[in-house]
């Protein structure tokens, strides 16, 4: 029997029961923020590995027309509990992957309300939703910003929350009630800390968003601009910044991985603790580095601009990802060339335009 909806859970073989289903398209996610840059790489992947996707998008960051023809968009505000429990209701949603969020650390130490609004008042529409709705499943974005400075080179998952920006900070008050919610409502959650997010897996799948160092980059070389680096005088092998950068095509594929994971679970009350996973390359790379890559990639040769730190910047943010690939078999694929070079041409795409031969910057 193919009986898929929520409170119908058999108690036996989930995993094969639920991968077959999946194979044939019967398992349902509900996928927030599945208009942006992260969330239409996922939502490729869930549809890549036999799922059937709803996404609930206010569109403020995110583009309609990066969403599949055969996916159904909702727009709507995921503070708006009703719309998200018929969305559950109505399209049998057996999970959600909860990507609708703000994203940026400098932003947030602007304006920390916000960031507590759409983070954690967010997430506490969909887990109230989900409650509602009997959905028992949710994999959820963090971020490596709740470590802040890490005290290792390669940061684990047992490493302490300790953000320091609102933006960390929101990330892991979200992490800490997906955690109480196991527990009290038997929702089982997977939690992923995502490293730096650069590249795209098509050319209209690139970041319309100019907020992180390549996207910035890029901009600035179109512009005939410098570069900048923000602080040179970090306790770094090169004085600048260094992260963990990782393709947005193999972080969407995690997704992918901890949605099937999360459908062999059966859903009951005092759910153990969510998994949490650093999705990274576990491989630091500078700004410095970067930059030389996209000098490397897009031919403008023009000199990085050194400029003073960034308020809330750590020095130095690199995931160990050993938890990742030894309990999910996952690792990532691509290198930062490919990730610039994907960026770049999604950019060309997206920003610019080409009269003859000549290249010429459109505003972004
Ligand atoms: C990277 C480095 C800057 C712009 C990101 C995400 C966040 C989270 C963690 C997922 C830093 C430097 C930047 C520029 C520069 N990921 N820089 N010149 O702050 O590490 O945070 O990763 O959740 O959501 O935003 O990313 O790309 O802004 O900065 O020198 O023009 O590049 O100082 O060292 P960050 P970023």
């Amino acid at each position: 029997m193919l009986a898929v909806g929520r409170g119908r859970w058999g108690t036996v073989d989930r995993d094969s029961t639920q991968g077959a289903l999946a194979s044939i398209g019967l398992v349902t996610w509900l996928v927030t923020g599945g208009a942006g840059y992260i969330g239409a790489h996922v939502v490729r992947a869930l549809q890549g590995s036999g799922r059937t996707c709803v996404i609930v998008d206010d569109l403020s960051t995110g583009v309609a027309s990066r969403v599949p023809v055969d996916v159904p968009l909702v727009l709507g505000d995921i503070h708006d509990g009703p719309m998200l429990q018929a969305v559950m209701r109505d399209h049998h949603v057996d999970g959600v992957v909860h990507l609708a969020a703000k994203k940026s650390p400098t932003e947030s130490m602007a304006d920390p309300l916000l960031y507590y609004r759409e983070n954690v008042g967010g997430l506490e529409s969909v887990l109230s939703s989900m409650v509602r709705a009997g959905v028992t499943r949710i994999v959820l974005s963090s971020s490596s910003s709740v470590y802040g400075v890490p005290s290792s080179e390669l940061v684990d998952e047992d490493a302490p929350l300790a953000a320091i920006n609102p933006y960390g900070m929101t990330k892991a008050v979200c992490e800490l009630m997906a955690r109480d919610c196991a527990a009290a409502y038997g929702i089982a959650a997977t939690i992923l800390r995502y490293f730096n997010v650069a590249g795209a897996g098509g050319i209209s799948l690139g970041d319309v968003g100019v907020f992180n160092l390549i996207p910035l980059a890029l901009r600035a070389v179109t512009r005939g601009e410098r570069p900048a680096v923000f602080g040179t005088d970090f306790p770094t092998p090169d004085g600048s910044g260094v992260r963990d950068y990782i393709h947005v095509t193999d972080l969407a594929e995690v997704h992918a991985l901890a949605a099937a994971r999360l459908e062999s679970v059966i859903a009951g009350v005092g759910q153990r603790s969510p998994d949490v996973y650093n999705v990274g390359r576990g491989e630091g790379v500078s700004v410095l580095e970067v930059l030389a890559m996209v000098r490397s990639v897009t031919g403008h040769d023009l000199p990085p601009l050194r400029s003073a730190r960034r308020a809330g910047d750590p020095p130095s943010v690199v995931g160990d990802t050993s938890k990742i690939t030894r309990e999910l078999g996952w690792q990532a694929r691509h290198d930062l060339r490919q990730m610039v070079e994907s960026a770049w041409e999604s950019w060309r795409v997206t920003h610019m335009k080409a009269p003859g031969s000549e290249l010429t910057p459109s505003d972004p």
